[in-house]
């Protein structure tokens, strides 16, 4: 546009109001667009599954606490992040989390794959006292956990709600929701946890994470949470995956 249709434009304000107005319009559209797509764009990937109602209440555990203000869950495609880490992180693993966790400082290592690396008896001592197994670490207490019973009584209510936005929990996960909680902290792994294993597959770990007999505690919760942070993907097989593809 040359000067002088510009200048016609600042002078006239009911013009260039309605160019504004355009020009925002269509701004706004193409920034909207590629989000009614997004769904799209999310690969969907083997072993990711729902949180189960202990785990959630983990997850829910861990928001309440704050841990994201000083844990990431997201491991870049960067050499030294990986070399640290493992596998990048894909964005299926956290399709299911409302909200996810990305976060965005660490002050702490990123969590993204913790499940399994330590003991369920480290995270325990570590949350209890973080100094007693990191003596440098700079993590808050929380010993508390261990003395405060979950929640479990609304757990169905929670699985209804990701329902809604998309969470794929089906009617017997729901019903069954409060009793799966209990039974995956404190059941028999040999008699009481079929159900569980069947509604969320056999590689769901049921056992008494915070190491107090029959009680459901938080830290039964939050431990259960931790321990399964990025052990849903089976990765050395899509290691193999890709391997093959880059040697043909
Ligand atoms: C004030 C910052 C801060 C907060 C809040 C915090 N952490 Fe940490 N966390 C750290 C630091 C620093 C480390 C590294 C030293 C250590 O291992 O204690 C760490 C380490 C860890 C580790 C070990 C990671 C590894 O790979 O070695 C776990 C697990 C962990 N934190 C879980 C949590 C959980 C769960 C919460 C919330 C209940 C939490 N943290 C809250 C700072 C924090």
């Amino acid at each position: 546009m040359n000067l002088k249709n510009h200048e016609f434009l600042e002078k006239n304000s009911i013009v260039l109001l309605i160019t504004i107005i355009l020009v925002v319009l269509v701004g706004g559209i193409i920034e909207i667009i590629p989000l009614f797509r997004e769904g799209t764009v999310i690969e969907r990937v083997e072993g990711v599954r729902p949180y189960t109602p202990l785990e959630l209440a983990g997850y829910n555990i861990y928001i309440r606490e704050g841990c994201y203000n000083c844990h990431s869950q997201q491991i870049r495609p960067l050499r030294d992040e990986v070399a640290r880490y493992g596998h990048y992180s894909l964005a299926a693993e956290s399709m299911y989390d409302h909200p996810f966790q990305w976060g965005s400082k660490r002050t702490g290592p990123d969590l993204a794959r913790v499940g399994g690396k330590y003991s369920d008896a480290w995270h325990v001592a570590h949350l209890t006292d973080p100094r007693s197994v990191v003596p440098e670490s700079i993590m808050p207490t929380y010993a508390f956990l261990k003395h405060r019973a979950v929640k479990t009584d609304d757990l169905d209510k929670h699985l209804s709600a990701l329902r809604v936005v998309g969470v794929p929990y089906t009617d017997d996960m729901i019903s069954n929701a409060v009793n799966d909680a209990t039974i995956q902290a404190t059941g028999d792994p040999l008699t009481d946890t079929a159900g569980l294993l069947g509604r969320y597959g056999e590689k769901t770990v049921a056992r008494d994470f915070d190491g107090q007999g029959n009680v459901v505690s938080e830290m039964d919760a939050l431990v259960a949470y931790l321990q399964v942070l990025g052990t849903m993907v089976d990765f050395k097989a899509a290691q193999e995956v890709e391997n093959e593809v880059i040697n043909k």
